[in-house]
């Protein structure tokens, strides 16, 4: 069985694993970073070459200012903790989202992490931090409408092609599976353009509670079903 290339996921439900549990959301939030390092080996593993994982929402930022600290304070202490180990396994690092709006120590650990990486071809590890498509999507179209007037692109230039190299997933590949946990079913504003053909696997288990086992589920499942695109079916188009 081919792995999918891209496999992307919604790590959802920390905060419902620890009230199950009787504790705080910040020890959901910490399960979640080791359900995350296991992730990333157990992909590698299984011979996928891109892993996005929705680490921080542009609408997380409404919780109360306390937990948004918390996982900011997460996001420096993975990078600071395991960048060494990810970088010795051959993880090339790439964040997508507005770096713009992040404080300068977390917007320069996270340049650090994509050069420190950059030459290496084991897994991609996408980090969708403080990312949402729509917002995604309006900086793209800036970003156009600043070279359409200063004539670098006429309108009738502008095809999907040009408007996905706008992206911040410019050159990384559509995900062709993504996965959400929690039992929630929704996408919550994750890579709206770029999931236009993905496969979707929603599993009920809390992103805490992830392990390589639903990891190789989802990838089954995916196996299981067939992508048209638009068009026919493999089988169709033989008979
Ligand atoms: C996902 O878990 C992590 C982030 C959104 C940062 P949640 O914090 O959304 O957990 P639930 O959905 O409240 O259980
Ligand atoms: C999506 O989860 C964002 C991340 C997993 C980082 P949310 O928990 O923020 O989504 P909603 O609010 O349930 O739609
Ligand atoms: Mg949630």
């Amino acid at each position: 069985m081919t792995p999918p290339a891209h496999v992307a996921i919604i790590m959802d439900g920390n905060g419902r694993w620890a009230k199950a549990r009787g504790l705080p959301r910040l020890a959901g939030h910490k399960a979640g970073v080791e359900a995350l390092r296991k992730t990333v080996r157990a992909a590698s593993a299984q011979g996928i070459r891109w892993l996005t994982v929705y680490a921080f929402s542009s609408e997380n930022w409404s919780r109360p200012k306390s937990e948004v600290s918390d996982l900011m304070g997460l996001l420096k202490l993975f990078i600071r903790r395991d960048l060494a180990e990810l970088h010795q396994n051959g993880v090339r690092v790439r964040i997508v989202g507005d770096r713009v709006g992040l404080k300068p120590d977390i917007a320069a650990l996270l340049d650090e992490a994509e050069t420190l990486t950059a030459g290496n071809v084991a897994i991609n590890l996408v980090i969708a931090f403080n990312y949402g498509s729509r917002d995604e999507i309006v900086r793209a179209v800036r970003k156009i409408a600043e070279q359409a007037v200063a004539g670098q692109i006429a309108p009738n230039e502008i095809s999907a092609e040009t408007f996905a190299a706008a992206l911040d997933t410019s050159d990384i590949p559509d995900p062709d599976l993504v996965i959400r946990t929690s039992g929630e079913m929704r996408l919550s504003n994750f890579l709206l353009w770029q999931a236009a053909y993905s496969e979707f696997v929603f599993m009920p288990c809390y992103w805490p509670d992830f392990t390589s086992e639903h990891l190789a589920e989802a990838l089954e499942q995916f196996a299981a079903r067939e992508r048209r695109f638009g068009g026919l079916a493999a089988r169709g188009v033989a008979s």
